[in-house]
């Protein structure tokens, strides 16, 4: 794929195994694609096209060991200037039209004092207007207090992410991770004692010494908790995190085999506790899927604020350079510093919309997307496509194409297939 993508769609970089990548979209469990198919939420003909806005919050207590998500451990005058060179950029955006999803990843937002998240929001609610119908925040667990509650109740954040991981303390403990069981059994009581409207949970599989047994004591008391939502990610060992560094040196082993397993056994027992996978990573319950990142799967547009935030929109999609320092001082010299800007076409669009698309339950609409780029080499494309097919890997239905259980335990390589037969397209000027 050509370009940056949001935080929520990075994690679609293949994994090391081979396999579809856990972090962050079934037919066959059960489901047509059809029945699968996210109701025309934000995708209302009489509407204006939906835009959403990601901030990213770069700040985090300490680094966890798997986790390549820009963020540092932040003073005070870190977070003011932050928050004054965030309300700088938001002023250098040429707004399009009213927001539809707000999401606050990181780092972790939730780290922010609650009066600094009021602020912030602040920032936000002035460009946000009425027409936002989701609006996300990712927590860690150890942060979840009563007064940043509040603070976000009255700001009108609707979701939280909690960063769960795992409930297991040896497992918290293999992660890097600073918060106990108790911590998020804590946290998830004060979350729906304040009655945010949708809560997902991330859990992370593949964990080195994580056995078969120990996921599915994961699995089973995130569920008991009843979330609306439950992303689980496999782990994927990113360069230059202290993970890799024990792969590289031998102290931890991939196992492609065990992690296809639980990938499977995931499915079956999520679908069994009645969340329906929407994309390879993630479920919800009816009226749950997460707007905001099928906003960006389905290659919308989106304003990304905040150091490595990227953005795609007004015909551009760039990231912000990944350094606070770097990034306020453009800012307050009056310009957004990217990396990786490219301009879009509708075949780069075409080509990110049939990868992202083949990971998500519903699949992506063919037909619609050659009307959109007809100058995209669909011969090629249709020929892969054919042979996914005839192979058991994916599914057609009219205009729409998915993949099957089957497939999408091997979502990357498909993505890198597609990625090849869209490489036979003239290139862009
Ligand atoms: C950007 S992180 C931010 C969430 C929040 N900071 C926290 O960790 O509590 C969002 C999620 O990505 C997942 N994640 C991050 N790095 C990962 C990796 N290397 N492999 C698999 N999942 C990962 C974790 O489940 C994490 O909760
Ligand atoms: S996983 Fe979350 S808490 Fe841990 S370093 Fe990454 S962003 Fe920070």
């Amino acid at each position: 794929m050509s370009g940056p993508l949001p935080e929520q769609a990075k994690g679609e970089a293949p994994s090391s195994s081979g396999h579809a990548s856990g972090r962050r979209v079934p037919f066959s469990i059960g489901s047509t694609i059809a029945e699968a198919r996210e109701r025309p939420i934000l995708e209302d003909s009489t509407s204006a096209p939906p835009v959403g806005l990601y901030v990213h919050v770069p700040f985090c207590a300490s680094t966890c060991d798997y986790c390549a998500f820009y963020q540092t451990a932040p003073s005070a005058d870190d977070v003011r200037r932050y928050l004054t060179a965030v309300a700088m950029e938001a002023g250098l955006v040429d707004w399009p039209r009213q927001l539809t999803t707000v999401f606050w990843g990181g780092g972790t937002p939730g780290l922010l004092a609650a009066p600094d998240l009021a602020r912030l929001a602040a920032i936000v609610r002035e460009r946000a207007g009425a027409a936002v119908r989701e609006w996300t925040i990712e927590l860690a667990p150890s942060a979840v207090t009563e007064a940043r509650l509040a603070a976000l109740r009255e700001a009108g954040v609707t979701r939280i992410s909690l960063g769960v991981q795992s409930f297991q303390p040896a497992l918290l403990e293999a992660l890097g991770r600073r918060h106990t069981r108790t911590q998020i059994l804590r946290a998830y009581d004060r979350l729906r004692a304040a009655g945010f409207a949708s809560i997902n949970l991330d859990l992370m599989f593949a964990l080195p010494g994580q056995t078969e047994e120990a996921w599915r004591a994961d699995v089973r008391e995130a569920v008991a908790l009843a979330p609306d939502h439950l992303s689980t990610y496999c782990l994927t060992f990113e360069e230059d995190t202290r993970l890799w560094l024990k792969l590289a040196d031998g102290r931890v082993k991939l196992d492609p085999e065990f992690e296809a397993k639980m990938y499977l056994s995931t499915w079956e027992w999520l679908a069994a506790a009645g969340y329906q996978q929407y994309e390879v990573s993630n479920f919800a319950r009816p009226g749950h899927a997460c707007l905001h990142n099928l906003n960006t799967w389905r290659m919308r547009e989106w304003i990304g604020l905040g150091p490595s935030a990227a953005s795609q929109y007004a015909g551009w999609r760039a990231a912000n350079i990944a350094d606070l320092a770097r990034w306020a001082d453009g800012v307050g010299e009056g310009r957004r510093l990217t990396e990786d800007r490219v301009r879009l076409s509708p075949e780069l669009l075409a080509e990110d919309a049939v990868i992202f698309g083949l990971r998500m339950n519903a699949g992506v609409d063919l037909e619609a997307w050659r009307r959109e780029a007809p100058t995209a080499p669909w011969g090629e494309v249709e020929a892969v496509l054919d042979r996914l097919v005839s192979e058991g890997l994916a599914r057609r239905e009219e205009a729409r194409i998915g993949l099957t259980e089957r497939g999408r335990l091997v979502a990357d390589a498909v993505g890198a297939e597609i990625m090849g037969a869209f490489a036979a397209m003239p290139a862009q000027s």
